[in-house]
């Protein structure tokens, strides 16, 4: 078990874009929860922080090194935690952890990690700048 003061406890380097609780109409029709479920959440929570460093609409170009490390199950609460590890000229590499808490007896996992690239696009879809950091 990995606990909440664990030292790679996410929350000292990321910040929470998404917490939810997986519900039933989230699992496979083995009844667990569907991996295909955490990635749509994952993009989601990366797209929040792209989308705040972009200034504008982006788009998800590419998903790498996608692990999953240990189930979740239903009545879960999920927290999806991310940062910008990098930027390009319009790109922007979003490492996102997302993390699972039983709700009754507090016990936390590390869940899945992956790293997102997002691609800022104008009003034609053509890829564009990215705006200076904002301090
Ligand atoms: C992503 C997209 C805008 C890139 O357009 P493009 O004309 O190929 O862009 P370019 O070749 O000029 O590259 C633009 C940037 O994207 C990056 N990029 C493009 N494809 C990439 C990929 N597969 N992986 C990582 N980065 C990628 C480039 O490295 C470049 O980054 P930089 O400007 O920081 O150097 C275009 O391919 C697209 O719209 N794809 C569909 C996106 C989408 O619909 N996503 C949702 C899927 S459900």
């Amino acid at each position: 078990m990995t606990t909440a003061s664990a030292p790679d406890f996410p929350h000292q380097t990321t910040i929470p874009v998404i917490r939810t609780i997986a519900m039933p109409h989230d699992t496979n029709p083995s009844g667990d929860i569907f991996g295909g479920w955490l990635m749509s959440q994952m993009d989601l929570g990366a797209s929040t922080i792209a989308t705040r460093r972009a200034r504008g609409r982006t788009v998800t170009a590419a998903v790498d090194g996608m692990s999953f490390l240990s189930p979740v199950f239903v009545g879960d609460e999920v927290t999806i935690y991310g940062k910008v590890i990098s930027t390009g000229r319009t790109s922007i590499r979003v490492f996102v952890e997302t993390w699972r808490r039983n709700r009754q007896t507090d016990e936390v996992n590390k869940v899945t990690e992956a790293t997102f690239t997002f691609v800022s696009i104008d009003g034609d879809r053509k890829p564009r700048p990215l705006p200076p950091e904002e301090r």
